[in-house]
C-alpha cells in the first residue's frame, strides 16, 4: 500500500529511535546546534504547529489590522488566524505551471495598506524568491516565508527559510512526528512558549504514519476525523511536545541524507507521469515534498474516478487542495471575492492530484504505481488505450 502522508519505514534502527522518543528528555540545545547550519542567522523556536508560528509572526511584525498579499491555491487553515488578527488578505493566482503564487500579480495587488506578503513554497518547489524580494523592497513590504513543505529544500545556495525576515514550517508535512511546527525568525525576537503535551489525538496521528493504521483510518476515520482534528488543532498558540521533538530529532537527519534520492525518485515519477498525459509541476529545485501533477486535461472530469479506481489498487493518492481558500464561502463572502481573478487556481483545484512519494521508496515501487496506473486509467477511457 502507497500512501503520500509521512510514513515510518519499521525497520531496526527506527525502531529504536521512535521507541526511545517517547520516553527521552529532549536534547534542545543539541538540536538547535545541529539546525544552525540550516539557518545560520536566524532563530529557531519548535512550536505546536506551523499555525501557531505564523500567529507568533503577526505579533512580532505588528501586522494587526493590515492587508497581506496571499496565495489563493492554498489550504483555508489560515482564516481564523487572520480573522483574529483583523488581516485582509489580498489573493493572488497561482502560476499555472508551478502552483505557486503569480508573481506577476504581486504590484498591481499592492497598496498602501498592504504590508507583508506570505510566499508558500507549495509542495516543497521553490519559489522565484530573489525576484519577490526584489518587488517587495520596492513597495516597503515585509516577506513572511511558508516552508511548511519545504525544509532541508534550497534555492541556490541557501536553504529555504533563511529569505524573508522570518519563515514558519509543519514538521509533520515532511516527518511522521504527528505534530509540530518551526519558526525561523531574527535572533532579537524573545519567545516565550509553553510546552505542550502529547495528547491521545496525536497518537492517534502517530498511528497514521503506520500503512495498516493509515489503511483503516482512510477506511473508517472519514466521518469523525475531520471536525476533532480542526477544533483541536486550532486551540492556542504553543510550544512543540517533547515526543514529536525527539522523534523530528533523531528522523530529520536521515531525511535530509535521502533528500537526493527522494528528488530523482520524484523526477523518475514525474517523467513517467508525463508520459501518460498528466501535467507535471515545472521548475527548478523540487525537493517534492509532495509530488502533485495536474489530471490530463481530456480526463478532468474523471479525477476522482481516477482516484477511487487507484484507491482500490492500494494507491492512496490525495487531492490536496480541492477546495483552496479562495473557494472557502466563509472567505467569499468576507473578502467579496470575484472568483474570475482565480482562474488557475481553480483550474488547479479542480485537476491536482497527490501521488505518494516517500523516502524509502525505491524505483521499483514507482514502476509498480505506474502500472496501476496504466490499468486505472484504462478503465477510465477505454478508447486511448495506454
Ligand atoms: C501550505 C501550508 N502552510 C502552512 C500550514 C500550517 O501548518 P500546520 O498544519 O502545522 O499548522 C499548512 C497546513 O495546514 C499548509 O498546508
Amino acid at each position: 500500500m502507497y500512501f503520500v502522508h509521512p510514513q515510518i519505514n519499521l525497520n531496526k534502527k527506527n525502531f529504536q529511535k521512535i521507541f526511545s522518543s517517547f520516553f527521552r528528555t529532549p536534547d534542545s540545545k543539541g538540536l538547535n546546534k545541529k539546525l544552525s547550519s540550516f539557518f545560520p542567522e536566524k532563530q529557531i523556536v519548535f512550536t505546536d504547529m506551523g499555525r501557531s508560528a505564523f500567529q507568533i509572526i503577526i505579533e512580532k511584525m505588528n501586522l494587526r489590522n493590515s492587508q497581506m498579499l496571499f496565495p489563493a491555491y492554498i489550504c483555508d487553515i489560515f482564516l481564523p488566524i487572520f480573522k483574529k488578527y483583523n488581516i485582509k488578505p489580498i489573493f493572488l493566482d497561482a502560476d499555472i505551471k508551478t502552483f505557486n503564487l503569480k508573481i506577476e500579480e504581486m504590484e498591481k495587488k499592492t497598496s498602501p495598506q498592504t504590508k507583508s506578503i506570505f510566499v508558500s513554497h507549495i509542495y516543497g518547489l521553490p519559489n522565484n524568491i530573489n525576484k519577490i524580494l526584489f518587488i517587495a523592497k520596492k513597495h516597503n513590504l515585509k516577506v513572511i516565508e511558508d516552508c511548511a513543505h519545504s525544509f532541508g529544500i534550497k534555492k541556490g545556495k541557501r536553504y529555504l527559510g533563511n529569505f524573508g525576515e522570518a519563515s514558519l514550517f509543519s514538521l509533520y508535512k515532511f516527518l511522521p512526528v504527528a505534530r509540530g511546527g518551526m519558526l525561523v525568525c531574527p535572533k532579537n525576537w524573545k519567545i516565550d512558549l509553553e510546552e505542550t503535551s502529547f495528547s491521545p489525538r496525536d497518537f492517534i496521528s502517530f498511528l497514521n504514519h503506520f500503512p495498516f493504521w493509515a489503511f483503516l483510518f482512510k477506511k473508517f476515520g472519514g466521518f469523525v476525523s475531520p471536525k476533532i482534528i480542526r477544533k483541536e488543532k486550532l486551540s492556542k498558540t504553543g510550544g512543540i511536545n517533547k515526543v514529536s521533538l525527539n522523534l523530528f530529532s533523531s528522523l530529520f537527519e536521515e531525511h535530509q541524507k535521502n533528500l537526493k534520492k527522494r528528488i530523482n525518485l520524484g523526477l523518475f515519477f514525474q517523467k513517467e507521469l508525463k508520459n501518460l498525459g498528466f501535467e507535471t509541476r515545472e521548475g527548478k529545485e523540487n525537493g517534492f515534498c509532495y509530488l502533485s501533477v495536474l489530471m490530463p486535461k481530456k480526463l478532468r472530469e474523471k479525477r476522482d474516478d481516477f482516484i477511487k479506481g487507484l484507491r482500490k489498487e492500494g494507491v492512496h493518492c490525495t487531492r490536496m487542495w480541492y477546495s483552496p481558500i479562495v473557494l472557502n464561502p466563509e472567505a467569499q463572502k468576507k473578502y467579496k471575492l470575484d472568483l474570475n481573478e482565480f482562474p488557475n487556481t481553480i483550474e488547479i483545484s479542480q485537476r491536482v492530484i497527490n501521488f505518494p512519494l516517500q523516502d524509502f521508496f525505491q524505483k521499483k515501487d514507482i514502476k509498480e504505481m505506474i502500472g496501476k496506473i496504466k490499468k486505472v486509467l484504462n478503465s477510465l477511457d477505454p478508447v486511448v488505450k495506454i
